[in-house]
């Protein structure tokens, strides 16, 4: 079912239409389907493909955007989709902000550069706005599209290779125990230690629950079928409480690299727990895994710390501020004091000055809209940056994102600090 929306963002002859799934398959949600894989060079979805897109995206605000007519080119299909749904992310001090997560955004590649995006992203974020949230977010193919629509880099993938041979061991035994569970039986002990991530990790963004299926091999989009390679394990506390989950594959057999495709740790000494059973796997002496926490224990906990080796650091989520004073309110701060921040907007929603004043630690910020011209200057995609402390503030104010006096800077990274490193595991 679809309806057409007035979107005076798109440009002429363009139509926005909202694709509606109730999870079951039809023609129209096919077609999106089709139109997404074309985007992202994927297989031509099959039919199973097809059933799991359509239970996945049930109720998601599926936008799809239509031609002109007559289609001539790949009747049916809309030459740009985007998708967005509501979830959380962590903003620290266990506070979970509802937030618009976009996803499924492509353009076909003979309408690009006609402006479809732009009016798209523009519609989605004003709905998101009219609906009440602060934020959102989303994770790029590409690092130069987004900022331009307000989007600051906002969390860190961390990759890590890990020799996993006779080199491996640990300096401490961790607490716990760790041991294997089946694919089918592995979704609720994941979902429960996902909850408890997400609940005490500042920067977790939540998750959609068709992951539980992908994370344990029962789907794989890539290659529309089950992976029957993955195989998952559990670590239990020393009270037998579950409080990590990692499921890999060892992707040829007899091979020697083994690949994690999901972990998720609440503490370090789950995390510690679950490398050293990957590491005590034979056959194999090479592990690689991505989303590892950017101030992971593991390279000081290991007696040689060069079988732990950083392969890359890319951005994961990006942060687009729709209501400051909102955004601003809600995040957990560690540090106490003043600021007036002049964000300047690209979409003009945001644009304004704000005094931040936090009298006391881990009490939430009072947010006032003032007029001051010798603030400190920042854009709406730099703030998105700051947001979590992924970034201090010297680091934005080195590369011209912020400007204020020295001393100005030095306000702004000290309020803006936290005690904890934001870790985020979910891609979307
Ligand atoms: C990226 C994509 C969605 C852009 O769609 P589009 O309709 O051509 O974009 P628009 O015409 O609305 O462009 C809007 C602005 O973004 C810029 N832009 C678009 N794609 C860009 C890219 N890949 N890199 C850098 N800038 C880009 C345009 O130049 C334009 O800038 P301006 O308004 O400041 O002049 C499209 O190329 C696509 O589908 N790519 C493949 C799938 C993909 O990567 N999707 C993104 C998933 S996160």
């Amino acid at each position: 079912m679809s309806e057409i929306q007035e979107s005076p963002q798109l440009p002429q002859p363009y139509r926005l239409t909202r694709v509606v799934s109730d999870g079951r398959l039809t023609d129209e949600l096919a077609n999106v389907s089709r139109a997404v894989n074309l985007g992202f060079h994927m297989a031509e979805p099959d039919h199973d493909f097809l059933v799991h897109y359509a239970d996945h995206v049930a109720g998601e605000r599926l936008w799809a955007v239509r031609g002109p007519e007559p289609e001539l080119e790949l009747p049916g299909l809309p030459v740009a989709t985007l998708a967005s749904y509501d979830s959380t992310v962590n903003t620290g001090h266990g506070h979970l902000e509802p937030a618009d997560f976009i996803t499924d955004v492509t353009v076909r590649p003979t309408h690009r550069r006609r402006g479809i995006l732009r009016g798209l992203i523009s519609h989605d974020l004003a709905v998101a706005r009219e609906s009440g949230r602060s934020m959102a977010v989303l994770t790029a193919t590409e690092g130069a599209i987004y900022g331009r629509f307000g989007f600051g880099v906002s969390s860190h993938d961390q990759r890590v290779e890990v020799i996993s041979d006779g080199r491996f061991t640990l300096a401490h035994e961790p607490e716990g125990s760790v041991q294997m569970v089946a694919a089918d039986e592995i979704d609720d002990v994941r979902r429960e230690v996902f909850d408890a991530f997400h609940r005490s990790h500042r920067g977790s963004h939540g998750r959609l629950d068709w992951w539980v299926e992908f994370a344990a091999g029962r789907w794989d989009y890539e290659d529309q079928k089950p992976n029957r390679r993955v195989r998952s394990a559990v670590h239990r506390d020393a009270d037998g409480r579950p409080d990590g989950v990692v499921s890999y594959e060892v992707t040829e057999s007899f091979g020697s690299t083994l690949k994690v495709r999901d972990m998720e740790a609440v503490t370090t000494e789950a995390e510690l727990a679950l490398w050293e059973f990957l590491a005590s796997i034979d056959l194999v002496t090479r592990i690689t895994a991505s989303k590892v926490n950017p101030s992971t224990p593991l390279p000081w906990a290991v007696r040689d710390p060069r079988v732990v080796r950083f392969t890359g650091n890319a951005d994961l989520t990006w942060l687009r501020i729709l209501d400051v004073a909102r955004a601003l309110a809600v995040r957990g701060w560690d540090h106490t004091g003043s600021v007036t921040l002049r964000v300047i907007d690209p979409l003009e929603w945001c644009s304004g000055a704000y005094r931040v004043d936090v009298a006391e630690a881990g009490s939430p910020a009072e947010v006032t809209p003032v007029r001051d011209r010798d603030a400190v200057a920042l854009d709406i995609a730099s703030l998105g940056s700051l947001y979590f402390g992924t970034v201090r503030a010297e680091a934005l104010a080195g590369a011209r994102r912020l400007r204020g006096t020295p001393d100005q800077v030095r306000t702004v990274a000290r309020l803006f600090a936290t005690d904890d490193t934001p870790h985020n595991i979910t891609e979307f």
